[in-house]
């Protein structure tokens, strides 16, 4: 199973008719449950260590392979403007950003165009994500600063100073990490945003169709799969994410699944995607 196209941040109910917030998990049929019912067998704890180990490296190939033509920009909406702006204190505040897990960059360059009182930081495990950031012709050193950082293990303190971030966003970036490492990345981030910063959350929901749609023998663990280019997936439910950050100590605002209907041209079908969109803050 290749990587599958997400909704991005960009997306409003406007510009797709059929989609819908829900606080509740997607309804199964009857068929969906009994293939998640059937498909047990996990990858090998051999096979799991060594994805984990060639984690950056599977990325790196991604972008080797697709360089920056596989994700589309992300453009940013009204609704996404909005929140930006609520995370100002007054509105002139230049607003300080941290896109953690940027890739090649397709979340900040539309940013940084629409929105001149911003100054993004931009960190991804990838060096050649990293690079293709770096060689943007939107990129301007006084409005942004790229750098390697693997979420998981790198302090981000060495390149961001403790306690001094307005906002970070974390889009389809988390469900690429090991379950058991996202709280790292999670209390990284923490140590950077000032208190009362917020983190911008979008990621792949609970029964997804790209979940439902891997093949037996792709499974990691519960709600956890892997593709064919080693590169993995978590998909999350409400619950999970909100405890994941009330953990590290971030309060819950925004916590809910976005439902859409989006057709599949290659397959002539409708198939429902879900997604979660959150907002954390730490406290003040
Ligand atoms: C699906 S892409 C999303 C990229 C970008 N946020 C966007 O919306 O276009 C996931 C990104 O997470 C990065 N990533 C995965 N694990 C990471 C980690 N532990 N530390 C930093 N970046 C990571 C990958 O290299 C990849 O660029």
């Amino acid at each position: 199973m290749a990587q599958e196209k997400d909704g991005g941040v960009g997306s409003s109910a406007s510009q797709f008719p059929h989609q819908s917030t829900d606080s509740c998990e997607r309804i199964l049929s009857e068929e969906e449950l009994e293939k998640l019912k059937n498909d047990q067998v996990l990858v090998s704890e051999f096979k799991q260590q060594r994805l984990e180990i060639d984690a950056k490296k599977n990325w790196d190939l991604f972008y080797k392979r697709n360089t920056t033509n596989f994700f589309k920009d992300r453009h940013w909406t009204k609704r996404e403007f909005e929140e930006l702006k609520a995370c100002r204190q007054f509105e002139a505040q230049k607003l300080v950003m941290l896109e953690a897990g940027c890739g090649v960059g397709n979340c900040i360059f539309p940013l940084l165009e629409e929105d001149l009182n911003i100054f993004i930081y931009a960190c991804d495990f990838s060096p050649r994500a990293v690079q293709f950031v770096k060689e943007n012709s939107l990129y301007h050193p006084e409005r942004c600063l790229a750098f390697q950082c693997d979420l998981t293990k790198d302090d981000l303190r060495a390149t961001i100073s403790e306690n001094s971030l307005d906002v970070a966003t974390l889009i389809f970036v988390l469900s690429a990490i090991h379950p058991d490492r996202m709280q790292q990345a999670v209390e990284n981030i923490y140590q950077v945003l000032k208190p009362g910063g917020i983190v911008l959350f979008r990621d792949y929901g609970l029964y997804d169709h790209a979940m439902l749609r891997f093949k037996s023998g792709s499974k990691l663990g519960e709600n956890f799969y892997v593709r064919q280019d080693g590169t993995r997936s978590f998909f999350f439910s409400r619950e999970y994410l909100a405890n994941l950050f009330q953990q590290v100590g971030f309060q819950t605002l925004v916590n809910e699944y976005v439902l859409r209907e989006t057709v599949n041209k290659k397959e002539g079908l409708c198939v429902p995607r879900v997604f979660l969109q959150s907002k954390y803050r730490k406290p003040e």
